[in-house]
């Protein structure tokens, strides 16, 4: 029996700690494990083998695909997309014998709104994904990723810039913009994208 509440459906399949928040319209499937303290927003979609670790924070309509693990110490805003077996990290310098267990080892990393991670990519911890920048399949980032960024590679770097619909942008001599998709403007200036 899957268990369907009013607000939210969870697959009959996968686990949800107790004190966990969910928002209404939420979905999460089989083989997917929410830890206790967890705030999931609204109209997130939890694949496969998905784990959410304790008192993590995801906002509003996120997608995380099959086999992600979003571990303590990541937040993700709203509108934020994981890919596939992407990976997020916690530590920087794991050790067996020098466990470092508990919120106050977390580095913390932060996903902005809109933001969206590729298959396979790695977040190295301490990073902040900037609005609307996307990453590449099987980047890893080592730094953090602008607001409308398009990063590939180990490490990551910028190849272009991408608007809120994910379309690159091409910028004319005076630095802007357009995209047809969002209907939106955009001026490069100091090395940073801004929507006019
Ligand atoms: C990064 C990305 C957005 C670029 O798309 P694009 O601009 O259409 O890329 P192009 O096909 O024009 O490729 C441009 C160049 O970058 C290379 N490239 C493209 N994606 C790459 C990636 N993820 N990593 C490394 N190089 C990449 C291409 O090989 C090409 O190189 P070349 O100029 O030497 O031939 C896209 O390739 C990507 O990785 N998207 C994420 C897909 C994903 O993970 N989806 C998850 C849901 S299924």
């Amino acid at each position: 029996m899957s268990k369907i509440s009013e607000q939210f459906y969870v697959n009959e399949y996968a686990v949800v700690d107790k004190n966990v928040e969910i928002g209404e319209g939420t979905k999460i499937w089989h083989f997917s494990h929410i830890q206790s303290g967890a705030r999931i927003g609204k109209n997130c979609v939890f694949g496969q083998n998905v784990n959410v670790g304790n008192n993590v924070i995801i906002g509003n309509n996120c997608k995380v695909q099959n086999n992600v693990s979003i571990y303590e110490g990541v937040t993700l805003e709203d509108y934020v997309f994981c890919g596939p077996s992407m990976v997020f990290t916690n530590i920087l310098d794991p050790r067996c014998k020098y466990p470092q267990v508990g919120s106050d080892f977390y580095i913390k990393t932060l996903v902005k709104e809109g933001a969206s991670l590729g298959a396979n990519c790695t977040i190295v911890c301490g990073n902040v994904i900037g609005f609307s920048a996307i990453v590449g399949a099987s980047a890893t980032v080592t730094r953090d990723v602008p607001d409308f960024a398009l990063v590939i590679g180990t490490p990551a770097k910028i190849v272009g810039w991408v608007s809120e619909a994910g379309r690159k942008l091409n910028f004319d001599d005076e630095g802007y913009a357009y995209c047809e998709k969002s209907n939106k403007k955009y001026k490069f200036e100091n090395k940073r994208v801004i929507e006019c």
